[in-house]
């Protein structure tokens, strides 16, 4: 499948947050990226429920939803009521991982489960088939503009691997640090979602910096 572009509204303007939704809209871009952080998990506090629902009001593309929050097993119904499409949890805040994606699934969303850098492929090998994305953060998760982590693309290809062996459906997705300078090698290594924030919002022409990571070579 052609890999898909997720823009991060996090790095949009949150005082003119439709007329950035409305870019998205007409744009190349398929689904958008939402950060939800808790000032715990990590060490940020980005937006919550009534925003979700705010943005799920002008939104034409699915809503992809990244909880940076611990107990997020406490929020699944809430975010399903909001909107969320694809929700994703950090494997790290997770004690029942395996309930939790079902209960994902169950409400009626692709589940995800998220890995932190340091948090190994291999800790998906019995769940791997239960999720329907992986999403790879290729910084440290709490803010956007940070530097690419170089050791995300054999991770990658790790975890392509251990999804084709155990015949899984899920996506990959790679998140922090991604443009232009990266994307193509991230593809070529098996990533179905690119996430991009300050690579597309922070370019004066954003829609075209959308159109430049969906029509890579
Ligand atoms: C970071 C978030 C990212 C962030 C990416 O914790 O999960 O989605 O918005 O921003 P960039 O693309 O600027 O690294
Ligand atoms: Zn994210």
């Amino acid at each position: 499948m052609k890999h898909l572009v997720a823009p991060s509204l996090l790095s949009a303007d949150f005082a003119n947050l439709q007329r950035d939704i409305e870019m998205v809209n007409n744009s190349l871009a398929d689904w958008f990226h939402l950060d939800i952080m808790d000032g715990v998990f990590v060490p940020n506090l980005s937006f919550g429920l009534p925003v979700v629902k705010a943005i799920k009001r002008h939104s034409a593309k699915p809503l992809d939803v990244h909880l940076m929050i611990v107990e997020p097993q406490r929020y699944i119904a809430q975010f399903k009521d909001a909107g969320a499409a694809i929700l994703s949890v950090q494997i790290e805040a997770c004690t029942h991982l395996h309930r939790t994606i079902n209960e994902i699934r169950d409400a009626g969303m692709r589940p995800g489960v998220v890995l932190n850098p340091h948090t190994p492929v291999l800790s998906l090998q019995d769940i791997i088939s239960e999720v329907g994305l992986v999403l790879i953060m290729s910084v440290n998760p709490g803010f956007g503009g940070q530097e690419f982590i170089e050791n995300t693309y054999e991770k990658i290809s790790r975890l392509k691997e251990l999804i084709l062996q155990k015949n899984s459906q899920a996506l990959i997705e790679v998140d922090g640090g991604v443009g232009l300078k990266n994307a193509q090698k991230l593809v070529d290594a098996g990533v179905d979602v690119l996430v991009a924030g300050s690579a597309i919002f922070g370019e004066s022409n954003p829609v075209q910096a959308i159109a430049d990571l969906k029509n890579l070579a």
